[in-house]
């Protein structure tokens, strides 16, 4: 199974500066609870956003170059492929965890969305690729402070 965690705001916006637009702790704790004890794919800018791996949790980390890095929760991969095949039917689940480019890769292979939709209007320089919002369905919406997370899942075709 592959899934897709993000935060953005009305206009789609996730990022600035290489961090995120806003600073939203209980959105980090939903994050963290979402993704504890899996696996998730991250781009290579995102994953440098991190002082270090993400605790319990395992990183394929995506990138052109010959990126060493020694640590037993992260493989550098370059091919996305590589980890979509080995997830997509499995019963274990990898999480998308962005950034633009690799939620714009990933999408097509994506079986369900967990949005946060950050409430207010923020400046910033990256956004979530376009998608068609009609290819999923939204299955729960939960309020929370300062956000809501909604999870979309995908319609069978
Ligand atoms: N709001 C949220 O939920 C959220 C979540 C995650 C990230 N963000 C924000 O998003 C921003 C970063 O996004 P981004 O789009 O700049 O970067 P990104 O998606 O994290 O990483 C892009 C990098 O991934 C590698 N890559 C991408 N496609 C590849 C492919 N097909 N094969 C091999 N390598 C590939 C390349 O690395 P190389 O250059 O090394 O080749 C590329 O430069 C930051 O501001 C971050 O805070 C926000």
């Amino acid at each position: 199974m592959i899934s897709l965690i993000v935060a953005f705001d009305k206009h789609h916006l996730i990022g600035k500066d290489g961090w995120m637009p806003w600073d939203l702790k209980e959105d980090l704790k939903h994050f963290r609870s979402y993704t504890m004890n899996k696996s998730l794919l991250v781009g290579r800018n995102t994953f440098e956003g991190f002082k270090k791996p993400l605790p319990h949790r395992f990183h394929y980390v995506l990138t052109h170059r010959d990126l060493e890095i020694h640590d037993e929760s992260v493989q550098v991969i370059h091919d996305i492929q590589e980890v979509v095949e080995r997830f997509k039917g499995s019963d274990e689940e990898l999480v998308v965890i962005g950034g633009a480019q690799i939620y714009k890769e990933a999408l097509p292979y994506v079986d369900k969305m967990i949005i946060s939709l950050v409430d207010g209007e923020f400046e910033g320089d990256t956004y979530f690729p376009d998608f068609n919002e009609k290819d999923f369905e939204t299955v729960a919406i939960e309020e929370k402070e300062g956000f809501a997370v909604h999870t979309l899942v995908r319609k069978e075709c």
